[in-house]
């Protein structure tokens, strides 16, 4: 596995547990030395348990050395980052890296995986590179193979899949790598390379759009007085619409649908197509931040001087990733326009940190909302829909809640006293 990153370490751990001998690769040697002693450096359900189980049976082992762990495997996975660059296209420099340290360990037939999220082309172009940076013909090949893993489920996302899509020409590799994913009961999708990095793109910007969707529907609703909520529930029950992905929020944020969708974008463009649709998710999607803010601020009666606790910093619940978080774009703004924010995450306070400063950060909920003039949950975390909202009411200077996530009950808050308003209800 070279790329011991969310994607990285989910799938070493998983095909550990499968039955299979894995080696995971890093450059960065700290994440590495964590590792070997048994540290797992991001929160995700499960997966410590999983990478220490197999640490200690020898089944998982992890290394700087990527000759080395390529030299001793069949299999060898690409499950580097791809952020995206200036022009919003996903940067492939680390594939590329890899493609070139992996050739000179290629010493006989070996399936190279690639897991990572790249451009159109990406499976051809790494072959070439290997091709051409390999000193004596060895017989391999290239596959793609993308990841479709959520955060926050990741392991039981690995483990229990809606499909695998494999894109390859050649069979050899299909079934080697039908083999190895032997164990998980999922469609087997077998297609061309160029179709299989397709799927993935095409399947992020569609969530995204579906998302985006039911977010301009909620500020619809707001307009004419109906609920989101039952609004999503009743075009659920269409089979061709589902109950999936249709809460409204402060704008879809994380590692991999804003960037997708922007180098999607950029695919179209490179390829002369006007991908027009997919603009506007993005647009109405940096406006979903806007409102949130506008929320609040109409809510305190302005934002200079206020004190506003933020409940939730991760881009969603159950992970620590910050990357691109909706949470810390709106607590970024709100600084900006004047409020002092202290904010509360269970799990992602330390990657908020860095991207936030000028804020405070509480030890609870509790201390988060100490005085504060408004209360703006921005990640749903089940601990908020728990918490003692009697006490907090208590503790807050004035008794207003801006529920980004619909997580609370409207009535009980009032109830207690509160001015509540959440999306699209
Ligand atoms: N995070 C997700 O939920 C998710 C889901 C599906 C697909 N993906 C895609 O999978 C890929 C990996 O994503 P991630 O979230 O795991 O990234 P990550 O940033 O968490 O991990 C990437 C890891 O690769 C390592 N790395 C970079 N260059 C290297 C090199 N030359 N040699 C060895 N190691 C190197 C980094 O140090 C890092 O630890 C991306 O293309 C992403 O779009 C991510």
């Amino acid at each position: 596995m070279i790329g011991t990153g969310y994607v990285g370490l989910v799938t070493g751990a998983c095909l550990a547990d499968l039955g299979h001998t894995v080696v995971c690769v890093d450059r960065d040697s700290e994440k590495i030395d964590a590792l070997s002693a048994g540290r797992v450096p991001v929160y995700e359900a499960g997966l410590e348990a999983l990478a220490t189980k197999h640490l200690e049976s020898g089944d998982l082992s992890f290394t700087t050395d990527i000759q080395e762990a390529v030299s001793k495997s069949q299999f060898v996975f690409i499950t580097v980052d791809t952020p995206p660059d200036e022009t919003g296209r996903a940067d492939i420099t680390r594939v590329e890296e890899v493609a070139r340290s992996i050739a000179g360990s290629i010493n006989d037939y070996k399936v190279i995986i690639n897991k990572s999220t790249v451009p159109i082309g990406s499976t051809k172009m790494v072959q070439r590179i290997i091709e051409e940076s390999m000193e004596e013909y060895r017989e391999y090949d290239v596959v793609s193979n993308p990841e479709f893993l959520r955060e926050g489920t990741a392991v039981s996302d690995f483990m229990d899949p809606s499909r695998i899509v494999i894109g390859s020409d050649s069979q050899k590799a299909v079934m080697l790598l039908t083999e190895l994913y032997r164990g998980l009961d999922a469609p087997l999708f077998v297609t061309d390379p160029v179709s299989a990095e397709m799927i993935k793109y095409a399947s992020n910007a569609f969530l995204a759009t579906k998302v985006t969707y039911i977010n301009a529907i909620a500020n619809l609703c707001e307009a004419v007085g109906a609920d989101v909520r039952e609004v999503a529930l009743g075009m659920g029950y269409d089979e061709r619409i589902g109950f999936e992905f249709l809460k409204p929020g402060p704008g879809f944020g994380g590692s991999c649908f804003p960037k997708d969708c922007r180098a999607l974008l950029a695919i179209s463009r490179d390829h002369g197509y006007d991908f027009d649709l997919l603009e506007g998710v993005l647009e109405v999607n940096r406006e979903q931040h806007e409102r949130t803010v506008a929320k609040v601020e109409r809510l305190s009666g302005g934002l200079k001087g206020r004190k506003v606790g933020v409940l939730g910093l991760a881009f969603k619940a159950n992970t620590d990733d910050v990357r691109e978080s909706p949470a810390v774009r709106v607590t970024k703004m709100l600084m900006e326009r004047g409020a002092h924010v202290t904010a509360f995450d269970p799990r992602a306070m330390d990657n908020a940190r860095p991207e936030l400063p000028g804020a405070g950060f509480a030890e609870s909920a509790y201390e988060a909302v100490e005085d504060a003039d408004v209360l703006v949950l921005l990640t749903e975390w089940d601990e908020f829909k728990w918490l003692d909202y009697e006490r907090v009411r208590g503790l807050m200077a004035r008794p207003l809640i801006v529920d980004a996530r619909n997580c609370l009950d409207p009535v009980v808050l009032r109830k207690l006293g509160f001015t509540y308003e959440g999306v699209g209800r």
